[in-house]
């Protein structure tokens, strides 16, 4: 076989992983690469190509799904794949695959960064140093120890659990909100589980981890925020488009809550003219989330074995159109 292998990203420096993988199996394949923008390219590779790795942030339509010809895999780098449309690709006979998992422990302790981003007030406290007060009279308000804490975690999935269990080891209690997760299991990952009104009343911190569609887009309202308490903290590294953005933004200018941690907005990347982008209470980070050595690697990995199983006819236990 020399099948045609579209790659579409404008992120990673190389394809070293991906190509060793591919040749290893295909070693006459051809590896196209295309940015984002890859329209110009769909006559010239997309469809001649057999396999498509993209990046999370690459629609894929179906008016594109259908002029796949010869495409039979489509292999997201990465857990959501809310862009691509998946029923299209059914009918067509094209399975696509996600990359599970691969960075639960990364966003994880992003979001543990985040909790004690807000416990600790590190940064800014040791930025106005020269021009405070010494000591106890540089903190007014004394934080609530973690040990006295919740964390109210939305979305009890893989991610959702594993922050569960590094929360509880750090000292706080934990709740969530997951119609699909019974409280049996949730009590055996040590969380008690909650509607969603009380979830968000009893909650210090709040996590979203749950994916993007049409069930979960605009989830959390403005509304919402007046139901938090008003040291609250809300995180998201899940998908922006889960939290009204405008809602949040205005929650935050009447400090209905103490802030929030972003890591993903509803467009990324951003205009630069977000409102959210302005506020003092709300840190927004550059979806980095996923980022280490080890999950670059296994993403890397694993989104090229996924062309492989599925040019070779099989399917991959990350199939999310099975
Ligand atoms: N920022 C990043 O870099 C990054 C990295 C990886 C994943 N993610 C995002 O995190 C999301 C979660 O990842 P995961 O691997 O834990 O997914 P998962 O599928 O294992 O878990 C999602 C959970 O959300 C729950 N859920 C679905 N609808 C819900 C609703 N309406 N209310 C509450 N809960 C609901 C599901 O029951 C499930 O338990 C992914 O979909 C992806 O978009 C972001």
């Amino acid at each position: 076989m020399k099948p045609l292998i579209w790659i579409i990203d404008e992120e990673w420096p190389d394809y070293e992983v991906e190509r060793e993988i591919l040749r290893d199996t295909f070693p006459d394949c051809r590896i196209e690469i295309s940015a984002h923008d890859y329209q110009a390219d769909l006559e010239k590779f997309g469809v001649e190509a057999e396999a498509i790795i993209c990046q999370i942030y690459v629609n894929l339509p179906r008016e594109v799904i259908e002029r796949l010809t010869v495409c039979r895999c489509i292999s997201v780098y990465g857990g959501g794949y809310e862009r691509v449309d998946i029923e299209a690709a059914r009918e067509r006979g094209i399975k696509v695959t996600n990359v599970a998992g691969y960075c639960n422990e990364d966003v994880t302790d992003y979001v543990m960064a985040a909790i004690y981003h807000f416990y600790k007030n590190l940064a800014a406290l040791a930025s106005t140093v020269a021009f405070r007060p010494w000591g106890a009279r540089a903190v007014p308000v004394p934080p609530q120890r973690l040990s006295q804490s919740n964390l109210h975690i939305i979305g009890l999935g893989r991610i959702g659990q594993e922050l569960a269990a590094k929360a509880g080891a750090n000292g706080l209690k934990v709740t969530a909100y997951d119609p699909y997760v019974p409280a049996e299991v949730m009590a055996g990952h040590g969380v008690r589980k909650t509607e969603w009104e009380e979830g968000l009343a009893g909650a210090d911190y709040i996590s979203v981890h749950m994916a993007l569609n049409e069930h979960t887009t605009g989830l959390l309202k403005y509304e919402d925020f007046k139901k938090m308490k008003p040291t609250a903290v809300l995180i998201n590294a899940a998908r922006g488009r889960i939290i009204d953005e405008e809602g949040v933004a205005r929650a935050l200018a009447e400090n209905l809550i103490r802030g929030v941690m972003l890591d993903t907005l509803s467009i990324e990347p951003p205009t630069g003219r977000e409102a959210i982008l302005s506020l003092e209470n709300a840190v927004v980070t550059p979806h980095i989330s996923y980022i280490s050595v080890q999950s670059f690697e296994e993403l890397k990995r694993r989104a090229a074995r996924n062309v492989v199983i599925g040019l070779l006819g099989g399917n991959s236990p990350d199939l999310v159109n099975g």
